[in-house]
């Protein structure tokens, strides 16, 4: 390879370069191309790379491809809420063949970036808040993105992304700065990229933001002396979007050309759109300052890459493919299995749910109800709207449309227009029932989508305020991209279902919910704060030296006049004691309950496993699925370490009137955590929790020697 053709393959273009890609292709000048989403295309590009370049090395073609590529799931926040690694693994499958019969071959997921902040858009396109969780899924996602083998025609390389500590943007603005110190950076935010590591991910994204003054794209400690001395990683690391240029407006670099050194000296691989590397890499070699053998380091990983998705033997992909797998009744059903179990029931007054054989006449309102493009979610790029089937249809399709008065009064999330509102009383006077479907556009999170309230946007409010006094009961559905601040909303509802964004089969999962086909199982993966002055808030936090135990005074028992004595000298907020709802929770129309928590032994050591055991109790007539979480917490350690941390969850299955003795098998490595680059188990004492919250749990303790 000549040099030219060596820079080339670090040099990744856009389909929407046109006649540039196509002349560097043809040059051998570019080595990855990304949102080419048309076979056809895709071949014609390839054609030109491989039959007319000197090498003939094929390109692979990249895509975001997040939550679906025809077939839409979730968001990914709301897959976490399944707790379901093997059907969140299903629905990664599903999207990389869907992906792959289009020509695509990379996608830029999973997201794996832990976020404590709801104001952070991107909450949406990860996993939530909590380390184990998002390794594990990250993990499946992986698993589901990359098959059984690369070189299977439907299997496409995954992405890590965003590495690291993206999800702490200060103040939960995207591409803010992070001041994430070491071993929180450890603990926190790199283990879900230690899992996906250790799962085989092809490749890893450097993220956007500066972390203590040094952009993770330049940043040599995160990528190379972290990401490949330590873990070993000999796949692809690509930027993130002009990412190498934004070191210089960042403040970090004088100019591209001190960028690109930067982004070689750390070991990233391919730069996605700056043209740095293209343009630099050269000359910064023949001034010495690059040695050949981190380019040739660099193109041995991108062709390895090339090798294992078996693109120098079928560079080109089948054509024929998309007609039959895109929305593919199989697909279909995954999607609102998945929606299905992301569904999380927060309130469920007297039992409102799921509805009773007396309710008739059905009153559907507000601005989500019949929002076909709104329900896929952030970062929906190939999904059309036309497949989603709404509420609204899923209930008229179940109910007769006869028996569904739809009255939206909203048109859109932030309408404020409640013109409409007048008619919702004598529509809520035929009704058995009312069904508020509010929340969030699609647009409001994602990508640059931050915001400084969490409230409802518009008039969603008032307009659950007048549904709250006809006298009917509100079944108030949720549909946003992030924990929102409605504990009033909530309060003035009969019982609340919060599905994040549920994708394609958003309709008909909610339906099936709300008459009992579906009983929600869904468990929240990040803590809902009661108000936006709470955050960051999250259930795996340090003790602090003057914890709060719950006993504190509030401000509304303080007295006037009282002294200047610190009232309850316990880290808390004198107004707002209490989240929403923890990590974790989520109700179900069973009704589990938990008892007689033991462990084999009192005392543990070495390499042994934990036998933890307990019952779990069904006491209803209703056939449920309990997501199980166990935490520990580590007393007293060389680190301080979190009240709670999440180290295991299943789904168990209970029968009516079910009871069942539960025991899991834990092995005490996952007590540790990291010191440096160490990762330890200290002996000391030792808390373990089970239940079906972060907060509502029974606990034991046992030494560990
Ligand atoms: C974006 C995102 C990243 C995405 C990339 C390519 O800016 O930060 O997640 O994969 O650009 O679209």
């Amino acid at each position: 390879m000549t040099l030219d053709e060596k820079i080339g393959q670090l040099n990744q273009m856009h389909y929407e370069d046109g006649a540039f890609l196509e002349e560097n292709a043809r040059k051998g000048l570019v080595g990855t191309v990304m949102s080419i989403t048309n076979p056809i295309d895709f071949n014609r590009i390839q054609r030109i790379a491989v039959e007319e370049s000197r090498l003939g090395i094929p390109l692979i073609n990249a895509r975001d491809v997040i939550h679906g590529f025809k077939t839409i799931f979730p968001i990914p926040l709301g897959q976490a809420c399944s707790f379901d690694p093997d059907l969140v693994e299903q629905a990664a499958r599903i999207s990389a063949i869907e992906a792959a019969a289009a020509g695509i071959r990379w996608t830029f997921a999973p997201m794996v970036d832990i976020s404590q902040d709801p104001r952070w858009g991107r909450i949406a396109e990860g996993c939530g808040e909590d380390p184990y969780l998002t390794s594990t899924l990250g993990a499946s996602m992986v698993r589901g993105f990359q098959g059984n083998d690369l070189k299977d025609p439907s299997s496409i390389a995954a992405c890590a992304k965003h590495f690291a500590g993206y999800g702490a943007s200060e103040s939960g603005k995207d591409y803010n700065s992070t001041f994430i110190a070491p071993n929180r950076f450890r603990n926190i935010y790199l283990r879900p990229f230690h899992s996906c590591v250790n799962n085989g991910v092809a490749t890893i994204m450097t993220s956007f933001n500066d972390n203590d003054g040094i952009p993770s794209t330049g940043n040599k400690w995160l990528v190379k002396n972290i990401l490949r001395d330590e873990w070993g990683y000999e796949g692809v690391v690509v930027t993130d979007w002009n990412a190498i240029n934004e070191m210089v407006t960042h403040g970090y670099c004088e100019d591209i050309r001190s960028a690109t050194l930067k982004a070689i000296d750390a070991s990233v691989d391919i730069d996605m759109m700056s043209r740095a590397y293209i343009g630099y890499i050269k000359e910064l070699i023949d001034d010495g300052l690059i040695d050949i053998n981190q380019i040739d380091d660099a193109v041995r990983r991108i062709l390895l890459l090339k090798h294992s998705l078996g693109l120098f033997e079928s560079p080109y992909c089948d054509e024929t493919l998309k007609s039959s797998v895109f929305y593919a009744p199989e697909h279909i059903r995954t999607a609102q299995k998945l929606a299905e179990e992301s569904i999380v029931l927060l309130k469920n007054d007297a039992t409102t749910l799921p509805f009773n054989s007396e309710i008739k006449k059905i009153l559907v309102t507000g601005p989500l109800a019949d929002a076909p493009y709104e329900q896929l979610g952030t970062w929906v790029f190939d999904g059309d709207a036309k497949h989603s089937i709404t509420p609204l249809t899923a209930l008229k399709d179940e109910f007769g449309a006869e028996n569904i008065i739809f009255e939206p009064v909203l048109e859109y999330s932030r309408d404020t227009n409640l013109d409409r509102l007048k008619q919702i009383k004598e529509k809520a006077a035929e009704a058995d029932i009312i069904l508020a479907f509010v929340g969030e556009e699609s647009i409001l999170s994602g990508e640059a989508h931050s915001m400084a309230s969490l409230s409802l946007q518009g008039a969603q409010s008032q307009l659950i305020k007048e549904l709250s006094q006809t006298g009917k009961p509100v079944v108030m559905i949720v549909m946003a991209g992030r924990p929102l601040t409605i504990g009033d909303e909530i309060a003035l509802s009969s019982a609340v279902l919060y599905s994040f964004a549920p994708g394609t089969m958003g309709g008909p999962a909610i339906v099936s919910t709300l008459i009992g086909k579906n009983n929600p199982s869904g468990k929240l993966p990040v803590t809902f704060p009661m108000t936006v002055g709470q955050i960051p808030i999250y259930y795996n936090h340090n003790n602090t030296g003057r914890p709060a135990d719950g006993s504190e005074v509030t401000i509304n028992d303080i007295s006037v006049g009282t002294s200047q004595t610190s009232l309850g000298n316990k880290s808390y907020y004198l107004d707002f004691k209490e989240c929403l709802y923890p990590f974790g929770f989520g109700m179900s129309y069973s009704d589990f309950s938990y008892s007689d928590l033991c462990l084999d032994k009192s005392e543990y050591q070495g390499n042994d496993s934990i036998i933890i055991s307990f019952n779990l109790k069904n006491s209803s007539e209703v056939p449920g699925t309990e997501v199980v979480q166990v935490y520990i917490r580590d007393i007293h350690a060389s680190l301080t370490r979190p009240v709670k941390e999440l180290i295991h969850f299943e789904r168990i299955a209970m029968d009516a009137n079910d009871s069942k003795r539960i025991s899991f098998s834990i092995p005490v490595n996952k007590l540790g955590y990291w010191l440096g680059n160490k990762y330890m188990t200290e002996p000391g004492k030792f808390d373990i929790f089970v239940g079906g919250n972060s907060e509502d749990c029974m606990k034991t303790s046992f030494q560990y020697n």
